[in-house]
């Protein structure tokens, strides 16, 4: 079977080095906010041009603390996508805000900013696009909605370190980045981590405070916060990657680049595309196809395995039943949900690996059926 995803070799081409770095972390003896943490917050802040980054849980806890900084609450409004995972209102909801969709691109995936400035009320309080698969959203024009409104905007990069809209990362365009190290990610950690980036001095000090029970200083308690650290062994784990994080993400472009080319004859198939000025990190290769499921049964029994993230588009999923959506809402976002199907893709996948792909793709598609 051909993987989604293979984190062996990524772990295999560190090994000496992430086994001294994790022992010394355990050998060290101060497992909180210890030196690791220190300096991966410093290192992660210089990698993405930030001035402040502020290590964490998890992604979602970086969402939900960008948002509590930002002093949004019950009766306010963030205007988000409904195609993302459900983190992203998940922090909106955890916070006592109300999520407010606006459809998305069909061809990039990321919120329309067309459909932005309808959506905008007096309870709005913060944009928040999702860079999704790790293609930037189009930060040009949500910026520029959100200038005019006088509204910040965070920017969930879970799915999209290191990529540049003309040469300036994505999560220090907007007011917080927010980031998740989920092993998974472009930037995985040996367990949960996350990280949020900011230029503003006031909302990294309320950021830090929050993770760390509402404290500025300790044992006083200004607000009621929550215990969101970033581990101390998962930033040592994080610091021996983060050098390698721009090689890998070249590597995933390249694998991109080569699957639109073997994939670009078999019909019906639509590649991604990127939008311009971005570079986008491609955490995911997403193509589009009409018999989606068919395929996916299709792809699995000939040994490749693919994904559908996400299947359920977030206004149609339980949790928001609140909000009294339905289906045709979001035509754009249901459509994407009926159609995507994500190839593996990591750094290491070899052209043969991705020739087996194209071909039993070519044959799922010849078929119709399943094998
Ligand atoms: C788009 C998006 N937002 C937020 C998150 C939440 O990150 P975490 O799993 O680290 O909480 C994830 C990933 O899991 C994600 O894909």
């Amino acid at each position: 079977m051909i993987p989604i995803l293979d984190l062996k070799p990524q772990y295999a081409s560190l090994q000496p080095q992430m086994d001294e770095a994790i022992l010394a972390a355990v050998r060290g003896g101060q497992y909180i906010n210890g030196p690791n943490v220190k300096a991966f917050e410093k290192e992660l802040a210089s990698a993405l041009g930030s001035k402040h980054a502020i290590g964490l849980n998890s992604g979602t806890d970086a969402l939900h603390l960008a948002l509590r900084a930002l002093d949004i609450g019950p009766g306010d409004e963030v205007i988000t996508v409904p195609f993302t995972f459900v983190a992203t209102t998940e922090a909106i909801g955890i916070v006592g805000a109300t999520p407010v969709f606006v459809d998305i691109d069909p061809v990039t995936y990321n919120m329309d900013p067309q459909e932005v400035e309808a959506k905008i009320t007096p309870r709005t309080k913060a944009i928040l696009p999702v860079h999704l698969y790790g293609q930037p959203a189009d930060m040009d024009a949500l910026m520029a909605i959100a200038k005019r409104h006088g509204l910040p905007v965070v920017e969930d990069c879970a799915q999209a370190i290191g990529a540049t809209i003309h040469g300036k990362r994505i999560g220090t365009i907007g007011a917080v980045g927010c980031f998740s190290f989920f092993p998974s990610k472009n930037l995985g950690a040996y367990g949960d981590g996350g990280a949020c980036v900011t230029d503003d001095p006031e909302l990294a000090a309320r950021i830090t405070a929050l993770r760390g029970h509402g404290g500025r200083v300790k044992y006083y308690h200004e607000e009621l916060g929550i215990n969101s650290r970033l581990d101390e062994i998962q930033a040592a784990v994080l610091r021996v990657k983060l050098p390698h994080l721009d090689r890998w993400n070249e590597a995933r472009r390249e694998v991109a680049k080569r699957y639109n080319a073997l994939l670009k004859d078999i019909p019906g198939v639509m590649t991604p595309e990127e939008l311009s000025g971005t570079v986008p990190v491609y955490h995911q290769y997403t193509i589009r196809i009409k018999d989606r499921d068919g395929i996916h049964e299709g792809l699995k029994a000939r040994g490749v395995q693919s994904m559908v993230y996400y299947p359920v588009p977030l206004h149609l999923q339980k949790v928001h039943d609140d909000l009294g959506h339905q289906s045709g809402d979001f035509p754009i976002s249901e459509r994407a949900a009926r159609e995507v199907l994500s190839l593996p893709i990591f750094p290491e996948l070899t052209m043969e690996q991705q020739r087996e792909v194209a071909e039993a793709l070519r044959q799922a598609v010849e078929d119709g059926i399943p094998v």
